[in-house]
């Protein structure tokens, strides 16, 4: 598990599977009573773009595409490029088409609608060579789409556009005219304020006033009328639609009616978005003012270690990895058990929340890219999954003993990421052909996150998975995907989770990703390699904004595993054998590389090592909201458990013996053919490891006291 990008695909398109055959879209015609209700479009194209050679390189296109007129069912976006860019095709979100200069985006099925004033993002990947313009004309079901907001010039209006007649000679009668507010929705952030434009099909004579008349949540207010003259009515005005603070919890609607003497008139659909609600009275940050519930079962393994006791208090997760952990045994507490001293540590903590971390980690042919954690279930058990993991485990958690208690459920490490950039492997393909990931995983969402008290967070990989740009926003659009799967909806997702089990450093803050070191940009240095992010940090804070692009909701908090990624604390020579050196400045060198390898955190011999890693250290404690975007640190690998055994050890849990943790293997593609960097003498994954333990106390930063 913890598996890396495959680097021969790093900067390829990853292909998604399962698209939805192309729906044809119409071209939307409108009765002319209806004009003012016209078909509308706004068009947001960023791009991220790179060099690879002097004048030419690649880029990734993200569009967004928001439908300002008519509700939609189904739409095809057109543009072309000027400088013969080409597309790597499939890209994402969309089917995507290429003939010559001219690009064609069609909706997939779960796109498709688009209601008034919503949006949805795709994108693409693509390569540029001389200069790499950003396409300027737009239209949707062949109507011309502002971009930003902003009016193309006519000459680039199709001819099937709604267009007001232009004849001199022929003026419109007066019933013709009608009053436009464009968008014709609107979402108005509680304590803000939104702008729409208020505009008339055709110039008037002398001065128009147009009453607007709200009606619905008091709490939206607008001007009760804006004039239109002569010279800016067709253009239109900014009138602004007001959402004031209240305290209930439901997002306000209101309509705003549009009228005036002679002109058909006009509405405008606002919604507050109410900042009171706490999703289905769950809290924002369960981790916020909350103590983290001590595992008794962890604890005791780290207090029997010399020095243990430094740490042993500390929240750990507890990893469901087999129906049998959910009854527990002898030696292992269940779920019940858990739960029920959890219970016992909140009533002693005074007045603070408790907030306990469950690992649902079952999913049928699981850890398809590995073999260290691979599961019990095969790839077709999905019905087993449901019915003897998910259904046993919402059972117990929904029992109102332990309704105080804030349960936090860490959604299938590894899972996901695998479908974006492992489908070369056979289990991989499979488990995306079969859907057992994607159902899987929204069905434990929809469960568990139906219970009022448990807050599900999604694994999301980490930086040195998928930091490319290929893999970055691919990776997006199959969480949400997943999240809307079996019932699911993107409001059963409290969050995601970076960095589980793997060793990848917090921040790394002598290197500069975008800068350069004697001319040669950062990310080509060997370590980087072309990764857009260097650490865990920045990575999950900017795919936090991925993710609330694809529409994950805004208020969604990442957590990351800081367990082992602390990298030692060793600033003095000579340091003991098992302590690590930690860079206390920016090396000063000139070359890329040796900068690079003298200035990083991170000790490993190569990003894609995942198994055991010799050096590592216990990295950030736990702790609440440490960063914007972040809703905690926390310890989801409890350090000292392996993560898989250096040879082979027969076992009866379907574990394998994978050889990225095996000291002496020289590697494969995935880690550069680089040794692996994991400690000998390692038992399977899961079990208990003295010797890393006391390696990761030995290096922990900050250090321990
Ligand atoms: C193993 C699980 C174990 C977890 C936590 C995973 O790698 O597959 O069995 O519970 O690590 O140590």
């Amino acid at each position: 598990m913890r598996f890396p990008i495959t680097l021969s695909g790093r900067r390829k398109a990853i292909a998604l599977t399962g698209a939805s055959a192309l729906v044809v879209a119409g071209l939307v015609t409108l009765p002319a009573a209806m004009a003012h209700a016209a078909p509308g479009c706004d068009i947001t194209y960023a791009t991220n773009e790179w060099t690879e050679a002097p004048g030419s390189g690649g880029f990734t296109a993200n569009i967004t595409v928001k439908n300002t007129g008519d509700a939609l069912t189904s739409w095809t976006l057109r543009y072309s490029y000027a400088n013969g860019q080409t597309l790597t095709l499939p890209g994402w979100s969309a089917n995507w088409a290429q003939s010559g200069a001219n690009v064609t985006a069609s909706n997939l099925s779960y796109n498709g609608a688009l209601a008034t004033g919503a949006s949805t993002s795709i994108g693409i990947n693509g390569r540029w060579s001389g200069s790499n313009a950003k396409p300027t004309s737009f239209t949707l079901n062949n109507t011309t789409c502002t971009t930003g907001g902003v009016t193309p010039s006519p000459s680039t209006s199709p001819s099937t556009g709604p267009s007001p007649s232009t004849s001199p000679s022929s003026s419109p009668s007066p019933q013709a005219r009608s009053i436009i507010i464009s968008p014709a929705s609107v979402s108005v952030a509680e304590g803000s304020s939104s702008s729409v434009t208020v505009k008339l099909s055709a110039a008037p004579t002398s001065n128009v006033t147009v009453t607007l008349a709200r009606s619905g949540d008091t709490s939206i207010t607008a001007p009760s009328s804006v004039t239109l003259t002569p010279s800016n009515a067709v253009a239109g005005v900014a009138v602004s639609i007001a959402a004031a603070e209240d305290s209930d919890q439901t997002h306000g609607t209101a309509t705003v009616a549009a009228s005036a003497s002679g002109y058909t008139g006009a509405s405008l659909a606002v919604t507050e978005i109410d900042n009171d609600i706490t999703q289905s009275g769950k809290v924002d940050n369960p981790y916020a003012g909350a103590t983290g519930y001590v595992n008794p079962n962890w604890r005791s393994r780290a207090v029997a270690e010399p020095g243990g006791s430094r740490v042993a208090n500390t929240s750990t997760g507890i990893w469901l990895d087999r129906i049998a952990a959910i009854a527990g045994n002898s030696t292992t507490m269940g779920l019940r058990a858990h739960l029920d001293e959890a219970v016992l540590q909140d009533a002693a903590n005074g007045s603070a929340a408790l907030t306990i971390q469950f690992v649902i980690y079952n999913l049928p042919g699981r850890d398809c890219s590995a073999l260290a954690s691979n599961g019990e279930l095969g790839v077709d058990e999905l019905p087993r999954y449901k019915a003897e993991y998910i259904d046993p485990i919402a059972a117990i958690m929904s029992d109102t003993k332990y309704s105080n208690l804030r349960i936090v459920a860490i959604i299938e490490i590894d899972s996901l990421p695998n479908l974006v950039t492992n489908l070369n492997i056979a289990k991989c393909a499979t488990m995306n052909s079969n859907g057992g990931y994607v159902k899987g995983v929204g069905y434990a969402l929809n469960k568990l996150g139906a219970i009022a008290n448990v807050y599900n967070y999604i694994d999301s990989a980490h930086h040195g998975w998928i930091g490319w740009d290929t893999n970055f926003g691919p990776t997006a659009v199959k969480l949400k995907e997943a999240a809307v799967a079996e019932g699911s909806t993107v409001s059963k997702v409290h969050g995601f989770i970076t960095n589980t089990s793997n060793y990848s450093a917090l921040v790394e803050p002598y290197i500069n990703i975008s800068g350069t070191i004697g001319g040669q940009p950062v990310r080509q240095a060997k370590w980087v390699d072309w990764n857009y992010y260097a650490d865990e940090l920045s990575f999950a804070q900017a795919f936090r904004n991925r993710l609330v692009q694809e529409g994950f909701t805004s208020n969604i908090g990442m957590l990351i595993d800081t367990s082992r990624n602390g990298w030692g604390n060793c600033v003095q020579t000579p340091c003991q054998p098992i302590q690590t050196t930690r860079p206390t400045a920016a090396s000063t060198s000139t070359v890329l590389d040796t900068y690079i390898n003298q200035s990083r955190i991170d000790r490993r011999i190569h990003p894609g090592n995942w198994c055991n890693q010799a050096g590592a250290g216990m990295g950030e404690r736990p702790t609440a909201a440490p960063q914007p975007g972040i809703d905690a640190y926390v310890w989801i690998k409890p350090p000292g458990e392996s993560d898989g055994s250096s040879s082979l050890i027969p076992n009866d849990e379907g574990k394998g013996f994978d050889r990225m943790c095996d000291p002496t293997y020289t590697g494969n593609q995935l880690n550069g053919n680089n040794m692996t960097g994991s400690l000998g003498n390692a038992p399977i994954s899961g079990q208990w490891f003295s010797a890393q333990f006391q390696q990761l106390m030995a290096n922990a930063y900050p250090p321990l006291s």
